[in-house]
Formats: structure tokens, C-alpha cells, sequence
């Protein structure tokens, strides 16, 4: 009988049924994309990053960001800001609309983010850091988390000094990307030193960076001690990840979707989408999943060609399923693994 080498994970009274994260995305994590995550096996997934300023100032344009449904939860929120007070404001009003964990983002390297003072300007700033860690700890009673990178740079790694800071102030978690706010994305994540974070501190560590297969996701429990993985772009039109990492993680090796599960979920998830944003938005915002969902698919270029074109649920769709006919058709039409030669890789937030 093969050992589960999963564990359950545990945020502050919180419990989860495994170690599965999905990362809040700015324009990505939304309510469809999580809902699909949360179906497939992740045991929490966060909003996008909500600006605390944001909400204060214009509550109605965040409240698209605070949208659940029970079928969602728990469910996690991430806000990032740079003012002490707005910071507590905007917790008390998230926290007020049952959400179940708070995440302060001290890790986004955005221009416009760090020159606001926030994201990953705060890790230079840990006296600021820490004073807005401990009047949202006051303001709010449900779990509370933080998501930071290594470091500014690598001259300033500081993440044992933030990670202490954090638990001091009484965050009961703590999510950390393995790169400094200098290496973008250019470097590979170091997950020794998430490992080597979480024997510093009591409260969990989440580790973060470039985990885009089951087998990937595994080996990091193999061989780092941490308390839980965030996945962020190996989740991009496959969010399948969650539920053969899962089967993985029971010695079962499960195959990638077919290629009528794939098809089922992209029009799923284009309904779920246009439900959310209506139709032009929807399908707008959706041309770049369809680009995720038929990486590796084959001659999936005259479809990318096309789809820029379609404006409409109907187009989208007639285009999908036309696509879908013909690679049915090929001899051999699908390599069922070609998510799992890492090109999500060259996805990058940091303009
Ligand atoms: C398109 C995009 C949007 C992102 N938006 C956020 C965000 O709103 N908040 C945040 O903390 N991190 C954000 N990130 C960073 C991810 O959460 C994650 O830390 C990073 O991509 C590394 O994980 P990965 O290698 O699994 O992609 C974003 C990343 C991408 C690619």
C-alpha cells in the first residue's frame, strides 16, 4: 500500500484537506478560475491582489474581486497597500464578508505597486511591514498570511528576518516565492531555502515557484520540509494539476485530460466567465486561457491565429469545437503530457 505523502495543512484554526494552493493572479485568479481550481482538488485558492486603497476609495470596482459562492469555500483574499491604517480598514471589511484567511501581498515586484510603497518595497521597509502586520492582526480574527519573495535582492535576502517578524506579529502563515524581487522571474525558484525558512518559524510555510508538474510538486515533499505549495502558472490551462497531484501523491500516476475533458472545460469555463464578466468581457479576457488550454496541442496554430478575432460566445465556441473535430480526427493526436515541458515558464508578472 503506497504511503500518502501529502499532508493536511493547518492555517491558524483553519483546516485543509491537503497542501494544494492556487496563487492569486491579477486578472486571472478570479471567481470561474478558482471555482474550477477548488473542483479539480485545491484545497484553497486566493483572490487576485485587491488594492486596500482601492476598496476604501471605490468599493463598488473591488466588489468583483470579493465575489464567492458557498460551493467556493474556504476561500482566501489577498490586498496589498502601503498604509497602516488603510491596510486594517480594508481586513475588517474583507473579513466582514466571510472570508476565511487574509493574505497581505509583500512580494509583488509591479513597478506601480512598489513605487506605492507596497508589494515588495515592503521587504526593504520591514518597520512599516511590521506595522501593518500588527494593526490588521487587531483588526481581524480569521487567519491571516503574508506572500513574500526572498528578498529585494541578493544583497538583501531577508526572508528569516521577515519570516520571524511575521510570526511574532502573529501571522499564522507564511507564503514565500523563491526569488528575489531582482530575479523576476529569471532564475529557478531556490526551494532549499523555503525549507530552510520553515525550520526557523512554528507557524506553516507555503513554498512558491515554478511547480508545473504533479511529479515536480511531489518531489518537493520528498525532499523540502514545508508545510504546504502554492501553484500559480502550472494551474494556467490545466487545472488539472491539482487532481493528479493529488492521485500522485497516493503512488497513482493518472494520465492528462483527454482531449473531451479538455474540450468539456474550456467551454465550461467560457459559460463560467461570461457569467461572471458578461459576454464581451467574458470572451475578451478568455482568448488568453484558450491559448493556455491547447499548448502542446497539435496544429494549434491557425486556431491561435483566429482567435483573436472572435468577439462573441457563439464564435468562441464554433471555433473551439471545429479545432477539437479536426485534432480528434489526427492518427495520433495528442500528447497528453505536453503541459509538462514547462513552457508557462515564460509567463511573467513584473511590468
Ligand atoms: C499573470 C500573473 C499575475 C500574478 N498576480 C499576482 C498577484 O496578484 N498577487 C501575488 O501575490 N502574486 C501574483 N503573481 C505571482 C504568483 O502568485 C506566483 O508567486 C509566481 O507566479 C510564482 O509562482 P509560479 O512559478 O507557480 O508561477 C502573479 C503571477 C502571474 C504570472
Amino acid at each position: 500500500m503506497p504511503t500518502e505523502i501529502l499532508p493536511k495543512l493547518e492555517i491558524g484554526q483553519l483546516k485543509l484537506p491537503n497542501p494544494l494552493l492556487l496563487a492569486p493572479m491579477a486578472g486571472i485568479s478570479n471567481l470561474p478560475f478558482r471555482l474550477l481550481a477548488r473542483e479539480q482538488g485545491c484545497a484553497l485558492a486566493f483572490s487576485e491582489m485587491v488594492s486596500a486603497e482601492g476598496l476604501i476609495r471605490e468599493p463598488q470596482k473591488a466588489e468583483r474581486f470579493l465575489q464567492t459562492c458557498p460551493e467556493e469555500k474556504p476561500w482566501g483574499v489577498q490586498i496589498f497597500g502601503a498604509r497602516p491604517e488603510a491596510m486594517a480598514y480594508a481586513a475588517k471589511l474583507i473579513a466582514e464578508r466571510g472570508v476565511d484567511v487574509l493574505n497581505i501581498n509583500m512580494g509583488c515586484p509591479v513597478r506601480k505597486v512598489v513605487q506605492g510603497g507596497a508589494g515588495a518595497a515592503l521587504l526593504k521597509n520591514i518597520s512599516l511591514a511590521k506595522q501593518i502586520l500588527r494593526v490588521v492582526r487587531r483588526a481581524i480574527s480569521i487567519p491571516l498570511t503574508v506572500k513574500i519573495r526572498l528578498g529585494w535582492d541578493e544583497k538583501n535576502k531577508n526572508y528569516l528576518q521577515m519570516a520571524k517578524m511575521i510570526e511574532e506579529e502573529g501571522g499564522d502563515g507564511l507564503i514565500i516565492h523563491g526569488r528575489t524581487r531582482a530575479q523576476g522571474y529569471n532564475v529557478h525558484a531556490d526551494w532549499a531555502t523555503i525549507g530552510e525558512a520553515q525550520t526557523r518559524v512554528k507557524i506553516p510555510v507555503i513554498g512558491n515557484g515554478d511547480l508545473m508538474t504533479p511529479q515536480e510538486v511531489i518531489n518537493i515533499f520528498r525532499k523540502i520540509d514545508c508545510a504546504g505549495v502554492m501553484i500559480a502558472r502550472g494551474a494556467l490551462g490545466n487545472p488539472w494539476i491539482f487532481k493528479r497531484t493529488l492521485a500522485l501523491g497516493k503512488g497513482e500516476d493518472i494520465p492528462g485530460p483527454s482531449l473531451e475533458e479538455r474540450e468539456n472545460i474550456i467551454k465550461r469555463h467560457l459559460q463560467m466567465l461570461i457569467n461572471f464578466l458578461g459576454e464581451i468581457q467574458g470572451v475578451k479576457e478568455f482568448r488568453k486561457h484558450l491559448i493556455w488550454y491547447t499548448k502542446g496541442l497539435p496544429e494549434n496554430n491557425s486556431f491561435r491565429a483566429e482567435l483573436g478575432k472572435w468577439r462573441t460566445k457563439s464564435e468562441v465556441l464554433w471555433g473551439v469545437q471545429a479545432y477539437f473535430q479536426k485534432i480528434k480526427s489526427l492518427k495520433d493526436p495528442f500528447l497528453p503530457f505536453a503541459r509538462e515541458v514547462g513552457h508557462n515558464k515564460k509567463i511573467a508578472h513584473t511590468t
